[in-house]
């Protein structure tokens, strides 16, 4: 089957049985700044699960867009992409699980046609910590769809998938899971729920290919093994929970909300487990084989990165993101630059990935007519982005060559330098490091770049808005300096002064602050003069990492307190007497120590920049 069949076929399905079809919202969540994309079909419902009234009724179905850039690093296999379309179908207060689980077996049975005997379910078995009991009806509801297809389906406990690797299947057909993998919310197991967040136990649906089991995987398979013989193809979540003053309530409406994977179905209706042999990619796949002489059998891996990134990439451009250093910018850059390096791998020629757009818009365009709308201007955005990291490349592939004819062994600092600044992807430094026979201080490379994840995880939940127009050196100090004119500011005019907004290049800084008034010369002149202290003296910058709640009695400056995690980065800038000059929640990234800043802290221009905010433009002149 196609993927534009299953689609139908599964709303005509649903619709027949009084759903209203809803259209795809955006990838990009409206109205909710903690995260940058929508990454499951219910987000865009969350208020109507909570009981607001949805204007298309109680029942409801659609194939949402999605995008996971937690999994940009797994694509390559045969089942993780970035962009992926999940098939929803939800009941505001309407029916529950046992129309539920008979609508979706038989949809999954009667209609797509796949063996019964290859499908598997997970329940929850319960979690006491929590008081929400094992649900024993939905393995009852199982047992009986299973027998009116002539399965006697046996019920098996796992509790966890450690356990489970030991026991294996043992003739089992339902198999209970703990909260870990059998209950849903968007931020995980109960525990890991924040007040007021949604969830319910769930319950999944696997399909069995026929592939042997790896013991590399654990001794025995089972259904939420990862050796490749089972796919999770369907998760009905029952959610009923928020969570109150730490305890579990239910809501006013029992709610069904179900996900599943448009392209596993599908791969499921053709029992072949790669998800990159669907007809979706068919000719992107030829194409590149075309242009690089090489079989995609042969080459699966970067074939499937390029494939996929320049899928995920056509969906955020025709949307209106464009490829920068922050936010969902910043995710863009990372996939087309990602999509260069492995279309170079296998040979497709430099300024031609552009060409790989028009394949995957005809998969697309009658379901996203968008793309199709959007197709020459997408087209653009991406050579402009190729031939920008070009141009980097050169000048990283030099200062590589520089570093590594000074070395043997190369720092992570160094790795580092050559990932943030020139834009160079790690497996590229390790592979380049590898030719010339360089170690990598690979656990050091790590740290600075789990550091930069959380960073700029930290700036993707909608944190760091405005903000570092680059990561340079330049830039980067004056992102430190800014620290230091909000501290000088406070210091001479009062604790009211918070950031309103901030623009920062390689040649300036702009700051806007909350003030009423104009500020004085001779004021400015001692704010001018507490930055310069400051760099003279040699501070140091530290990082902290603390919850946010300790951030505020500890008096650490923020402005926008209530879009930050729960844990936070705090930025210090410390004179060697332990004076503190700047204590700021932040981001990053800063500079280590203001002895590196060169130059003279210098305020140009000082004007007002909207009702209550005023606007400081400051520099830093060379020292002669
Ligand atoms: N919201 C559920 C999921 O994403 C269905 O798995």
């Amino acid at each position: 089957m196609t993927i534009a069949e299953v689609r139908k076929k599964y709303r005509d399905f649903f619709s027949q049985r009084g759903h209203i079809i809803i259209p795809s919202s955006s990838i990009f969540p409206e109205n909710d700044p903690t995260t940058l994309f929508t990454g499951s079909g219910m987000q865009p419902l969350i208020p109507y699960l909570l009981g607001k009234k949805h204007p298309e009724g109680k029942m409801l179905v659609n194939s949402q867009r999605c995008f996971r850039a937690e999994d940009i690093d797994e694509v390559g296999d045969n089942r993780h992409t970035t962009f992926f379309e999940m098939l929803g179908n939800w009941s505001l207060g309407e029916y529950f699980k046992e129309d539920q689980l008979r609508w979706f077996f038989s949809f999954l049975v009667d209609e797509i046609g796949l063996d019964p005997k290859r499908l598997y379910v997970t329940v929850f078995s319960g979690d006491s910590a929590n008081t929400i009991e094992k649900i024993l009806e939905s393995i009852a509801l199982w047992q009986k769809l299973f027998l009116e297809k002539n399965i006697k389906a046996l019920h098996k406990e796992m509790e966890t998938e450690e356990k489970a690797s030991q026991l294996g299947m043992r003739g089992g057909r339902i198999f209970s899971y703990g909260a870990k993998k059998n209950w849903w919310s968007r931020s995980g197991t109960p525990e890991h729920m924040p007040e007021g967040e949604l969830g319910g136990p769930d319950s999944e649906v696997f399909y069995e290919f026929d592939v042997e089991h790896n013991e590399k995987f654990g001794k025995y398979c089972h259904p939420n093994c990862d050796c490749g013989r089972f796919m999770e193809i369907g998760n009905s979540v029952f959610m009923e929970f928020t969570k109150r003053n730490g305890v579990f309530e239910k809501l006013a409406q029992r709610n069904v909300d179900f996900g599943g994977g448009l392209e596993r179905i599908t791969s499921a209706s053709n029992n072949d487990p790669d998800i990159f042999r669907l007809d979706v990619f068919q000719e992107i796949l030829l194409l590149m084989e075309e242009k690089t002489k090489k079989k995609y059998n042969e080459y699966k891996r970067p074939f499937r990165i390029v494939a996929d990134h320049i899928r995920g990439s056509i969906m955020m451009i025709a949307e209106g993101v464009i490829p920068s250093n922050t936010e969902r910018g910043y995710i863009l850059r990372r996939l087309l630059r990602r999509a260069i390096r492995f279309a170079d791998t296998v040979g497709i020629p430099g300024g031609q990935l552009k060409q790989l757009v028009s394949p995957l818009v005809r998969s697309y365009q009658e379901e996203h007519f968008f793309i199709f709308q959007k197709k020459e201007y997408i087209e653009k955005v991406i050579d402009d982005e190729e031939e920008k990291f070009r141009k980097t490349l050169q000048k990283g592939l030099k200062e590589f060559e520089k570093i590594s004819t000074q070395k043997k062994e190369m720092t992570g600092r160094d790795a580092f330098v050559l990932f943030s600044t020139y834009g160079f992807p790690k497996e590229m430094t390790v592979e380049l490091a590898q030719e010339k026979g360089i170690r990598i201080d690979e656990k050091e490379y790590k740290k600075e770049f789990e550091e930069h994840r959380n960073l700029s995880r930290t700036a993707s939940s909608g944190v760091f808005k405005g903000g570092l127009a680059d990561q340079s050196e330049k830039t980067t100090q004056l992102h430190t300096i800014t620290h230091l004119l909000l501290a000088g500011l406070r210091l001479h005019l009062g604790a009211h002064i918070h950031q309103a907004g901030s623009n920062i290049t390689a040649e300036r800084t702009r700051f806007d602050f909350t003030h009423p008034e104009k500020v004085e010369k001779d004021v400015l002149e001692k704010v001018e003069k507490y930055v310069n202290d400051a760099i003279s003296q040699g501070c140091s910058v530290c990082i902290e990492e603390m919850n946010k709640e300790e951030a505020k009695e500890k008096g650490v400056e923020g402005s926008f307190w209530e879009k930050y995690p729960d844990r936070v980065h705090v930025y210090s800038v410390v004179d060697t007497q332990g004076k503190i000059y700047s204590r700021e929640l932040c981001g990053g990234p800063h500079i280590e120590n203001t002895s590196k800043i060169q130059g003279t802290f210098h305020i140009i221009k000082e004007q007002s920049s909207s009702a209550g905010v005023r606007r400081i433009k400051a520099i830093l002149k060379e020292n002669i």
